[in-house]
């Protein structure tokens, strides 16, 4: 019998090493701990506000759990639509302010199936180029034509969209990116859309729990229950559990109910996920000092690092060369501290990058420490690499199997292992845009 495919992914896994974007899922740490047993601080995950392994949001788990049940055992529209699920989604609007919400398994899922099932015959998508994976996997998945416009450029956008003149457009833009933390100009892009009568989806995984007092970008600029503005979101960020939802108005969450086929043919979100959400989503309302707290961690984090404090709790700190993005991030565990390191061609500007990322409960001298260990490494790698990256190394990298988490947003990685494997890989990521090679 012929190794066909033995050989096939033996090839595949050659041209990852000599590449060096190899990524790894090893098992790192439970509360912080390292390998050898060392206590770690995390500043790489995306448990913004500590909410996950919060008794309260734990004991809500548990709760789900003992009332429902381990699964949802069916898909929503069968018989996998439970209490929790219509609590979770309560607590999501009032999170929000938006009329209706709709859960769905994960965040990524929720982007599929929202740009499905807005857009179809006659319709285009327009994807902010440094939009997450999961949107330019949506619009691959929706099958109308679809293209990228220069990332938080409004007068770009305005131009892709006069070329479109009577095409059903939907645009799709996340409210805080991942990798830089920047804020999209959502009044602006709301005004251009409207002007071109252009629906705009907007990806709040990295806003809610940090942006508005952690209530989100939309809410905070008084966007919420405009029928043209649509949001969604993950649960698995700062609401420290699993799954992800869309938001807007009733008549869409039916649209949604009826058409988006990854809410239809998925199994439902896990009850104890969603006892979960339900509870930190309640708290992130009740207690905005958390949200707030991520802003003021992120601001020692910025002016420990020198750099412009983001406008997420991603800190962004630009490095030299990919090797010294790496060897950082591995000086920073060794000393303690978990970051996540980015480099092409997962980073949309092709700048490999620290990411540090600020969270609610890591404060007061632990954050000192750790912010300080991280200015002193990333200043050392810059002396040691004063080697300016160019677009080469991204293009290079571009060939090789990357999983297309294509966005340009990396995630996290601490070090050889990716904290967060749905939104980051370690040290080698995916591209930016949507080519995985
Ligand atoms: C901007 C953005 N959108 C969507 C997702 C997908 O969310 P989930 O992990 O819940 O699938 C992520 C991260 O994973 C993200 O960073």
């Amino acid at each position: 019998m012929s190794d066909v495919w033995g050989s096939w992914l033996r090839e595949r896994a050659e041209l990852r090493a000599e590449r060096g974007v190899e990524r790894f899922d090893p098992v790192l740490r439970l509360g912080g701990r390292l390998p050898g047993g060392h206590d770690a601080l995390d500043l790489a995950s995306n448990d913004y506000l500590g909410l996950a392994r919060d008794e309260r949001v734990v004991a809500a788990a548990h709760d789900a759990l003992d009332r429902y049940g381990a699964s949802a055992t069916a898909s929503r529209l069968v018989t996998g639509t439970l209490p929790v699920h219509r609590d979770l989604e309560a607590a999501l609007c009032r999170l929000t302010g938006q009329p209706s919400a709709l859960a769905f398994s994960t965040g990524y899922a929720a982007n599929l199936g929202v740009l499905t099932a807005l857009s179809g015959r006659g319709a285009e998508i327009l994807l902010d180029a440094h939009a997450h994976a999961s949107l330019h996997d949506a619009a691959r998945m929706s099958r109308v034509p679809y293209a990228t416009f220069a990332h938080n450029d409004a007068v770009d956008l305005d131009r892709e969209l006069a070329a479109r003149p009577g095409r059903r457009v939907v645009v799709a833009v996340e409210s805080i990116y991942s990798v830089l933390g920047d804020a999209a100009p959502l009044t602006t892009l709301v005004e251009v859309c409207r002007r071109h009568d252009a629906l705009l989806v907007v990806d709040e995984a990295h806003g809610i729990g940090v942006a508005g007092r952690g209530r989100g970008l939309v809410h905070s600029l008084g966007l919420v229950g405009a029928t043209d503005v649509v949001v969604t979101m993950t649960l698995s960020k700062a609401l420290g559990s699993q799954g992800g939802a869309v938001l807007g108005s009733t008549a869409l969450r039916n649209h949604l109910v009826n058409t988006a086929r990854s809410f239809i043919f998925d199994t439902g979100l896990a009850p104890a996920a969603a006892g979960a959400a339900t509870t930190a989503a309640d708290l992130v309302v009740t207690d905005p000092s958390l949200a707030d707290a991520v802003r003021a961690n992120a601001q020692v984090i910025a002016s420990l690092c020198g750099v412009e404090q983001s406008a997420g709790a991603v800190q962004s700190l630009p490095m030299p060369s990919p090797e010294a993005a790496v060897a950082a991030c591995l000086d920073l565990r060794a000393e303690g501290v978990l970051v996540g390191c980015f480099r092409p061609p997962s980073v949309p500007d092709g700048v490999s990058r620290l990411r540090v990322t600020a969270r609610a409960d890591v404060t007061g001298e632990d954050l000192l420490q750790a912010a300080g260990r991280v200015a002193r490494v990333a200043r050392v790698a810059r002396q040691r690499a004063p080697r300016p990256e160019g677009g080469a190394a991204v293009e290079r990298s571009r060939a090789v199997d990357a999983p297309s988490t294509a966005r340009g947003l990396p995630t996290v990685a601490a070090v050889e292992g990716p904290q967060d494997p749905a939104s980051s890989s370690p040290l080698a990521q995916v591209p930016p845009h949507d080519t995985d090679g």
